[in-house]
């Protein structure tokens, strides 16, 4: 698969988020590149694993997600925040490395050349005398071994080589962006908003291992992470495009759940925008879309069993009730 028929794969399911869909891409198709030589003529080519940083609700979580099904290599995920609640965190990840190999068919060659998205890896970060936090260095630690390359020897009796596996990892890392602004700010002048936000935005696409530092990551992980993704906060326009467009989106869903009683929903422009708006005010990006959603169609769910006539169902404003038809 091309990088542009990884991106175009994506953008069935994810809205916006270009840049970080290319530097995925990629990041994707030259790691396969790179194993495909390898197993040609055995050279050790160096992966460049990615980072995935942007705000709650962006859909770091669904662009990998939405990764492992548009590509044909063996892909798992495992989540940072439970690697760090177990007790056995070794276990675990040879869980997930087992996981990489029985979605590689069995092969433990196929699985070294997969590809392992680890969520949430922000929470891993170090607080000074934190009993939590220390679980969560033990836990960058061990992730440390096996993504710069370790050959482990799993409970199923399998051996998996890990030095050509890519790792991704995803986290919302808030509090970077004041981090960021102290060790690259100086010398800049806004003169307005509008410059401000662009000199943020400068700011923004250079994150360097050294911010991870100071964030809390343990410098030889935040080392491992040579490419950094951006993703952005959403806009209105992407919130209503959201709604709208993917084939999962919660417009088609809920105009698929009402049609099979015989009732087309309508929901007009307007109100999409009106859902956008408190979502923006929710500050949890698309997470809030879902719940806004249910809630206003709370009352027509509850009405139309009851109506054998309805043939259409009207919403005009988030604010009015639906007119039933
Ligand atoms: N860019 C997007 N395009 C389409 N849907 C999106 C997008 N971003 C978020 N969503 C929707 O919002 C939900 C939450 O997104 P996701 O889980 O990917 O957020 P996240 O960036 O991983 O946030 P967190 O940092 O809280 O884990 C998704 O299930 C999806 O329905
Ligand atoms: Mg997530």
């Amino acid at each position: 698969m091309k990088p542009s028929e990884i991106v175009a794969g994506l953008d069935r399911q994810v809205v916006g988020q270009d840049d970080a869909k290319r530097i995925l891409a990629v990041a994707v198709y030259a790691h396969w590149r790179k194993a495909e030589m390898a197993a040609a003529d055995g050279l050790d080519m160096l992966k460049s694993n990615v980072l995935l940083i942007g705000p709650t609700g962006s859909g770091k979580t669904l662009l990998c997600e939405t990764l492992a099904r548009v590509l044909a290599v063996p892909f798992v995920t495992a989540d940072a925040t439970s690697l760090a609640q177990s007790e056995f965190v070794n276990d675990e990840l040879d869980a997930v490395l087992q996981r990489l190999i029985d979605r590689a068919g069995g092969d433990p060659a196929a699985a070294g050349r997969g590809i392992v998205f680890i969520d949430e890896v922000d929470k891993l970060k170090a607080i000074s005398g934190q009993a939590r936090a220390a679980a969560g260095e033990h836990v960058q630690h061990a992730l440390l071994k096996i993504m710069e390359g370790a050959t482990v020897r799993l409970k199923g009796g399998a051996t998996l080589d890990t030095a050509q596996i890519l790792f991704i990892c995803g986290g919302a890392f808030v509090g970077l962006e004041s981090i960021l602004a102290e060790t690259q700010a100086f010398g800049f002048i806004a003169a307005n908003a509008d410059d401000d936000q662009k000199v943020l935005d400068r700011l923004n696409a250079r994150v360097k291992p050294t911010d991870l530092f100071r964030f809390g990551l343990i410098p030889e992980f935040a080392g491992r992470l040579p490419i950094v993704a951006r993703l952005d906060q959403l806009t209105r326009d992407q919130l209503v495009r959201i709604m709208i467009e993917p084939g999962n989106a919660l417009y088609r869903q809920y105009r698929a759940l009402l049609a099979n009683e015989g009732v087309e929903l309508v929901i007009e422009p307007a109100v999409f925008g009106q859902i956008a708006d408190l979502a923006l005010e929710y500050k949890v990006g698309a997470r809030s879309l879902r719940g806004i959603f249910e809630e206003m169609l709370t009352p027509v769910l509850y009405a139309v069993p009851d109506r054998q006539d309805l043939t259409k169902v009207t919403l005009r404003s988030l604010f009015e009730p639906a007119v039933f038809g």
